[in-house]
Formats: structure tokens, sequence, C-alpha cells
């Protein structure tokens, strides 16, 4: 067997040069509409996810959360859970584990996971109503819940910080944004505003958001000594759970192993190490034995953080004939001291328009309460509602068709951060949405269609969300039969990760796709990225693509040597991957399979790893997706009930790998954001703290009857500049989609609403 030196690969950091990869624009495995690889392990239950996993002696968890937002845990008695059926253990702030606070996630590094810098279960400080004050181990899951219902803890609160109303006007300019400046000027947007002759300036609410991912959080610690942990946990961060649990611990690293087999669904709350399983951990190792903690749903309302509350103004002034003088786009969130997170919801006014002037600007207020955390486009989902929302408005106020607005409006370079823009084709995906949507023969007047009881109206939006792309690390190895095993610590939550990566490695090696398979889900594979910011496919992608430059290297320097002299000539340039072996590119004819390089060079596998570069890209263009969010909704004129109709996402996200997962992503981001538009509220107590509806059946998300078929249509252009040409396609969906019914709803009653959720008593 070949190791062929990680050091050197790593060294020889890769930059994919897009535009000259000859699959830019193939057509071979890359670009079929191919069924998830994952789907029938799924179906038929043979999948298994964390909480499913049982090994031998373990116990059960279960977590006593605070009653108070914050404040000192005076006094806890666990004498009466300590006695009851099955305990094995109690642990809280007395006697667990000295533990570090793990590093916070921080994606401009790409270093830790935590949502906060809080000690977990350190001391008696109380921060937020939900907050882990204990967790009780017994033989089984029932014994530990009962036992920890014999708890009593007396609180001693303080004065808390819960109504951002009251604190808002205290709220401040937080340091940065995901590293970006949290404020930008360009010219004079106050003044252009007031000499506008067209002018739209709004206040826009949104309430806080929970996730419902259909698995919840669970995790599975198993330490085999007092140096070495196995941890299962449904994370989309393996990379960095795996080191925080080091840190947290005290461990060497390569100490700890995270295995996420599956995962089911994440939109970012899976992202971060919440405190649930570090004290999983910290209470195996006290336990001696393997324990597993399964946050219950409503324990995800408490102890994971969703999508902040959030108030924003967007003012826009315009010339007559629609171009936008100024542009201002502000707006306050709330986020505790200990997680300091502004959604970035003024992300999309820094790329879409061209303004002559603008001002883009944030605050946070500080609220005690759990982090506040990346959900689906974190900022962009409520940035596009209410940015796109205004843009609608000053189409009315200016009688132009908001399609056409929107085109007055487009920039030949990107307006803040001056560079050309890699790829951007949104007028073309309007031009193509309102084409089939049947838009042209809208009227431009609200409230003007009904059929019988139902206000019929029409509204559009446009979606925005970077392509971002991370370093990564991926392995191959080719076995002696021909077949090929592409290994990487990546996650699949749904989305068709391995899919993707199989069939974008088959072409690239020239094999058929039942050749190929993709080994994921476990921490200690070559180093990914986080499944999040959409930004995985690419990421791999880049690092494959690497690895199998330097497959080909290999197998030409093999080859030059094997007996028969075919290929004695061979360069990596007079070659090629195809058909299962390395040919000449001039003479197909001179061709050795590649199980009979491996056989000549006496091998048994070849294994190569290699990594792909910073994404240098992003200094030089201004990439992202966009898309075009049509929706048609129906109000009953008496009672206010909506329906959406009809809906047609039309995007341009770069080349597409694969049209059915891909139109799978924006699907669910746009169900996603029906919900966001028209039920879901987490509703918070401002005068305790805690969180009123953490249930599924008091948090409504959307279920088939809300959502219509949903139309995608994807430009499937490619851009030059990144990988594939292919852009994130994950996060987008969400975008635009509580705008384009907003603007649909005020289209057929003429009321506009621009507090989320547009439940019926705000459209009598
Ligand atoms: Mo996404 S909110 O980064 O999973």
């Amino acid at each position: 067997m070949s190791v062929i030196g990680k050091a050197v690969e790593i060294a020889a950091r890769y930059l994919p040069d897009a535009a000259a990869d000859p699959l830019l624009e193939s057509r071979g495995y890359i670009g079929q509409p191919r069924n998830r690889v994952d789907g029938p392990s799924k179906v038929t239950g043979a999948a298994r996810f964390t909480a499913e996993y049982a090994p031998d002696s373990l116990a059960h968890a279960a977590l006593v959360c605070s009653q108070i937002a914050s404040g000192r845990v005076a006094a806890i008695d666990t004498t009466a859970a300590e006695a009851a059926p099955g305990v094995v253990l109690v642990v809280t702030h007395a006697n667990a584990p000295r533990l570090k606070a793990p590093d916070m996630l921080d994606p401009p590094t790409g270093k830790g996971a935590a949502p906060s810098d809080l000690p977990i279960l350190q001391d008696d400080r109380v921060y937020w109503n939900g907050q882990p004050v204990a967790v009780v181990i017994a033989e089984t899951l029932e014994q530990a819940a009962h036992a920890a219902s014999l708890i009593t803890v007396d609180y001693a609160a303080d004065t808390s910080r819960l109504s951002f109303d009251a604190l808002k006007s205290a709220a401040e300019v937080p340091k940065d944004i995901l590293g970006e400046p949290p404020e930008i000027t360009i010219g004079d947007p106050d003044k252009a505003l007031a000499d506008a002759s067209a002018r739209v300036d709004e206040i826009y609410r949104t309430p806080w958001y929970n996730h419902n991912a259909i698995e919840p959080h669970a995790t599975m610690a198993i330490w085999s000594d007092a140096d070495r942990l196995t941890v299962y946990d449904s994370t989309q961060s393996l990379k960095r759970f795996s080191g925080s649990f080091e840190r947290v611990f005290g461990l060497a690293s390569g100490a700890v192993t995270v295995l996420a087999p599956f995962v089911g669904g994440g939109f970012g709350g899976k992202a971060a190490l919440w405190h649930h399983s570090v004290i999983c951990a910290a209470a195996a190792r006290l336990a001696g034995r393997p324990v597993r903690l399964a946050l219950t749903r409503e324990q995800v309302y408490r102890d994971v953080g969703g999508r902040t509350l959030a108030e924003q103004r967007v003012a826009l002034g315009a010339h007559g004939d629609g171009r936008l003088a100024a542009l201002i786009h502000t707006g306050i969130t709330a986020t505790p001291d200990h997680a300091r997170y502004a959604e970035q919801l003024t992300f999309p006014a820094r790329h879409l328009y061209a303004s002559e002037n603008l001002f883009v600007g944030q605050k946070v207020v500080s609220l005690d309460t759990v982090a506040n955390t990346w959900m689906r486009a974190p900022g962009e989902s409520i940035g596009t509602f209410a940015l796109e929302s205004a843009l609608d408005e000053l189409a009315y106020a200016l009688q132009l068709d908001p399609i056409e607005l929107r085109r007055r409006n487009e920039p030949d370079k990107d307006p803040t951060k001056d560079t050309p823009y890699s790829s951007r084709h949104l007028v073309e995906a309007y031009a193509r949405g309102a084409e089939r949507f049947g838009w042209s023969g809208r009227s431009l007047t609200p409230r003007t269609q009904r059929d019988g009881e139902w206000l019929v109206g029409q509204g559009v939006a446009t979606a925005y969300y970077p392509a971002l792309r991370l370093p990564a690390t991926a392995r191959l190895t080719l076995h002696g039969d021909g077949t090929v095993e592409v290994s990487a610590a990546a996650h699949e939550m749904g989305m068709g990760t391995a899919t993707v990566q199989i069939q974008h490695a088959a072409e690239r090696l020239g094999l058929l796709i039942e050749r190929v398979s993709f080994r994921y889900g476990d921490s200690s594979l070559p180093d990914s990225p986080l499944a999040g910011g959409s930004c995985q496919t690419i990421s791999i992608v880049a690092a494959v693509h690497a690895a199998a430059d330097r497959l080909h290297q290999e197998l030409v320097r093999l080859a030059r040597r094997a007996d028969g002299g075919i290929l004695a000539d061979a360069t990596v340039t007079n070659t090629q991957l195809r058909d299962g072996g390395l040919s000449r590119v001039d003479d197909p004819a001179k061709t050795m399979s590649l199980e009979s390089i491996l056989r000549a060079a006496g091998q048994d596998q070849i294994e190569v790893e290699a990594s792909s570069s910073m994404p240098r890209e992003s200094l030089k263009y201004s990439i992202a997706s966009y898309g075009a969010q049509f929706c048609e909704v129906r109000v009953r004129e008496d009672s206010g009930e909506v329906r959406i109709a009809r809906w047609l996402g039309s995007f341009d996200c770069g080349r597409v790998l694969n049209p059915k997962t891909a139109a799978s992503q924006l699907r669910g981001g746009i169900v996603m954001g029906i919900g966001m538009a028209l039920t879901e509220e987490t509703l918070f107590d401002e005068r305790s703290g805690r969180i009123m509806n953490p249930s599924l059946s008091e948090y409504h998300i959307p279920v088939n009857l809300d959502v219509p078929y949903i139309d995608i249509l994807m430009n499937d252009v490619a851009d030059e500049h990144t990988p594939l040409g292919a852009h994130g396609v994950g996060e987008i969906g969400i975008t635009g989609a509580a705008a384009a019914i907003a603007n649909a709803l005020y289209h057929a009653t003429g009321k506009r609403v621009r507090s989320l959720p547009i439940t019926l008593d705000k459209l009598l």
C-alpha cells in the first residue's frame, strides 16, 4: 500500500481554477437529477440516528432546566432524585468535573463551536430561562425523567432584561458582523432621501423563531478510558465539535471522535455545540459508562437558540424613473451578552441594488435569553423580508411594475464591495420566472382580482444568499478492484451531500458511478468545513478535484513503470482518466485499467489526500446566489384566511450539480419561508423569559395543506470562479419568500402588513 505524504499535499494548497476545469460545462453525471444514495436506507429505517445507538450498559440522561431568566441557583436538593429507582448519578455544578469553556463558533477563523462563551455547569449562575442546571443519569429514560422531576431548586433571581421594546433604545453597534463592518455609508443618504421624488420609509418587525428539525438534538458519549472519547452527536459541525470536546476536557488533539452518520435536519440549529452535548460527555465520564442525552422537543426550544426577533427600518428614495437615490436599511436585533451574534440582516442591501447613496447599519440589544443562533439564512431571511417589502412599496408609489423597478436598479458591480460580480443573472431569472408564472397579465392595482369569496394577488421578491467556500481536505482511496472511496468529515442532513460528491468524483475520475462511494459523518476523516452557510458542497468539490489531480499524477507515475510500456511516455497532460482507466488523450487505444496499473505496481490500493485553498476568489469578486420568488395568494374576504395558491422560485445559483436535490433544497427553504411569513412565532414571556409555545402543537410550521406545488426554475449558468461553476442552494430558498407573500397579500387585499407572522387578524 502506498500512502502519498499528506504533508506534501497540504503544502500544495490548491486553488481551483474553475474556468480551466474541463468539467465546468460537462454533461456526464454532473447535472443529472439523481436520486439520493442515502434514500433507501432512510425509507427502510436502516439509517441509524444518534439516539438509536444503544451500546452495552448505556445509561440515560434527563435535564433539569432553570425556571428563572437570570440570577443564581441558591440551593438545589437532589436527595430524593438520588434515592429514586434506577438512578446512577445526579450531576450539578457542585460535582461536575472542571471544564474549560469551549471556543465560540466563529466563521471567519473556522474555529470553535460554542454558541456563547459561558462556562457549562461550573457555577451557580443562571443566564437564561431553560439553562440546564442539573442532569440525572439513570438506567432507563423514564427513571431519569422521573428522578429529574424530584429535584427542587431554589433560585435567587436577578432583575432580568427581557423586553426588547423597553431596551431597544439602548441598542449598540456591534464590533463587526461575521467579520464585516457593522455600518457602511456611501454618499449622503439622508439628504438624498429628503430630496427624492418618491419615497418609502417604514419599520418592519419579525418575531423570535425556533428550530424544528425532524430529529431533535441528541448526544451519546462513550469514554474508552480517561483520555479517549467517542461522541455520537446530531451535529452539522463534526470537526469543530471534536476540537471543542478536546478543549473542554483538556484532551490531546485527536483524542475525541465525533460521529454523525446521519442528521435529521439541522438548518443551523445543530452547527453550535449546545450545553447538553458537553453535559452528556461530562456525565458519562462521572458515571463511567456510556450516556445518551436526547433533548425533548420542548428542550430544543429552551436549550437551543433560534432566530432573534428584529425591528428593521428600510427607507428608499427614488428618482421619477425608479432609479434609487437613497437606500437605507438598518435593524436592531437581540442577543445575550454571552453570544453577541448580530444576525446579518443588512447583508442583502449591501449587494443587491445600485443606489447613489446608501447607509446600512445594525445594532444589538442585550437580553437574558438563550444564545440566538444560525437559523436558515440567518439575517438574510428577515433582511430580505424588510428590503423586498419596501421595494414593493416603492413600486406602488412610483406606479411601476415591481420587476421593472428591480431591473432599473440592477448594479453593474457590487455597490459596497466595489468588485465585479463573479456571475449574476438575476434579471434573467426574473424574466424566465415572469414568463413561466404568467406575470405580464397582472393588474398594478391592489384588490382588483377575485374568485368568489377569495381575493387574489400576486407578489414577487428577490432572493439573495452569498456563495461561500471554505478550505477542505478530501481523501481518495483506489482499491484493487477499481472502485474508489471518497472520504471527508462531511455531513448528510438530507440535502444530497453524498449523492452530489459521488456524481462529481465518478465523472472526474472517469468511473461508472456504481464504482464510487463516499464516506462521511466521522470527525476522524479528512478535515471538512461545517455543513453551514450553504458552503459544504462546493468546499468539498474543490478538495475532491485537488485529490483527483493527485491520484491522476500517482497513476501516471505507476503506469510509466509498468511492464509492456503502453503508457511509458504518459504524463499528466497527455493522459486522462476515462472508462475506468488511464488513456492517452491523442491515442485512446493506449490505455490501462486502474486495476492493471495497481497490479503492475504490486499495490493493493492507492490513497491520496489533498486540500483546497483559502477562498481567495471572494476577495476579487462578489459571489452570491440570486433568485426571484413568485407567489400567488388567495385571501377569504370575510375571515382573512390565507392560502398560498401558487409558487414559482426562479433561481440563479450557478451551475446545478443535481437538479433534483437542488430543487428539493430550494423547495425546503421556501416551505420554511411560508412558515416564517404566516404561522411561525415563538411566544416569549417578557415577565419570566420563558418560551410559552415550545411544541409543534403551538408553534405552527407549515404542513402539506399549507404548501402548494412549488415550481422551481434554475438558470444553470456556470460561475467561472467557483468549483464546477456551482453555488450553494441550502439557504437561499427562504430568502425573499416572506416578502413575496407580504407583497402578494397587499396586491390581493390592499393591506400592507409589515410585521410577521401575517396572521388573519392583521388582514381584516
Ligand atoms: Mo445554515 S443556518 O448555516 O445551517
